[in-house]
């Protein structure tokens, strides 16, 4: 996407993993990128040899980012400031409920006093442990209110409530993704999600480790897909009050995944089953359906593509990922 020329961006949560991608990339199509990040899960040093401009600052602060020009006029805001992993978001839950409905607040503050539209990263989590399948947009969720998984699903519903709100009410251009487990370059290999777990204990020649007996499945979105798809939401008038899947629908066991991460390392690491998490969901698949439709969007980069990419990484890491890689 080369038309973001002109255009002034803020990003918050850019120091994160696809907020890197995605700074990275707006940055390439021209935008002026400004990121805003307290940098809880994400890379100062990253973000400083992008060379975006910073604020180093909390979404959840209470006084107003806005009014108080911590944060510039912008034309796009991309919400991306939450952690995202399991271990991350269960470390701090009441600080994961505050980034996630106090932040949008602030953020949504902002985005009225400058009439930019508003681009929420929202997650495939909402569907909790989903009753349907593939999981459609208009599916309600089957989330447990008070389990340990709540602060982030529930703090993720919360913020979708709030934005629709916003635009039903006429306030705010609110355009909400929600994404599905996206994976590639630049993971650190301790935040606890499957692919950067498997790929370091492969690589250190380590079993496996799946929690549970692996017959639960999941959806894998090479993060420059993503990105694009977040793109074409930041930009296209069809996603304006739209709720939209951003995911891809090539649905796996987490068996089959750590089996094609051994194989595609050359390793033979063992698999070890741990207690599988409390209410972890049994199914994920996207119906992107709507995301074809509105906007012309679909994955690109297959699972073996997309491992092949991070492996290059760990041998030749760019000046972005340098910092995260172990
Ligand atoms: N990665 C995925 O598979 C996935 C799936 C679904 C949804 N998402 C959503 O996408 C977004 C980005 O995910 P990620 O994987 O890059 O996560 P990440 O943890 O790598 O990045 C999140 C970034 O937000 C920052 N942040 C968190 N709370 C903040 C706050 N209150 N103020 C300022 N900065 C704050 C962190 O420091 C970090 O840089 C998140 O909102 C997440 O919920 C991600």
């Amino acid at each position: 996407m080369k038309n973001w020329s002109g255009k002034s961006v803020l990003v918050a949560g850019g120091a994160g993993f696809i907020g890197r991608h995605l700074v990275t990339t707006l940055l390439e199509a021209g935008a002026t990128v400004h990121v805003v990040d307290n940098y809880a899960t994400g890379e100062e040093a990253s973000m400083k040899a992008l060379c975006a401009r910073f604020v180093s600052h909390l979404t959840t602060q209470t006084d107003d980012i806005s009014e108080n020009h911590v944060l510039p006029p912008t034309d796009v805001i991309f919400n991306l400031a939450s952690p995202a992993s399991p271990r991350h978001y269960q470390a701090d839950p009441i600080g994961t409920w505050k980034s996630n409905v106090l932040g949008a607040f602030h953020l949504l503050d902002h985005a009225q006093n400058c009439g930019a539209s508003f681009v929420q990263a929202s997650t495939s989590e909402v569907y909790g442990d989903p009753l349907h399948h593939p999981q459609v947009e208009t599916d309600w969720g089957n989330v447990n209110p008070v389990g340990p998984r709540a602060c982030y699903d529930e703090s993720k519903r919360a913020a979708e409530t709030l934005l629709m709100d916003a635009w039903r009410t006429g306030q705010s251009d609110i355009r909400i993704a929600r994404i599905f487990n996206t994976y590639g370059t630049g993971m650190t290999a301790g935040d606890g999600r499957a692919i950067p777990n498997f790929m370091s204990q492969a690589k250190a020649g380590q079993p496996l480790t799946i929690y549970g007996d692996g017959s639960q499945t999941r959806s894998l979105c090479y993060v420059s897909d993503t990105v694009d798809a977040l793109m074409r939401m930041g930009l296209m008038d069809a996603a304006k009050g739209e709720v939209i899947n951003v995911g891809n629908p090539v649905e796996m066991t987490i068996l089959q995944i750590a089996e094609t991460v051994n194989a595609h390392f050359g390793s033979r690491s063992k698999i070890v089953f741990e207690p599988r998490p409390v209410d972890d969901p049994t199914r994920r698949c996207p119906d992107i359906g709507k995301a074809k439709r509105l906007l012309g969007w679909s994955p690109i980069v297959s699972f073996a593509e997309g491992l092949t990419r991070m492996a290059e990484d760990v041998r030749q890491p760019t000046e972005v990922e340098r910092v995260v890689l172990p």
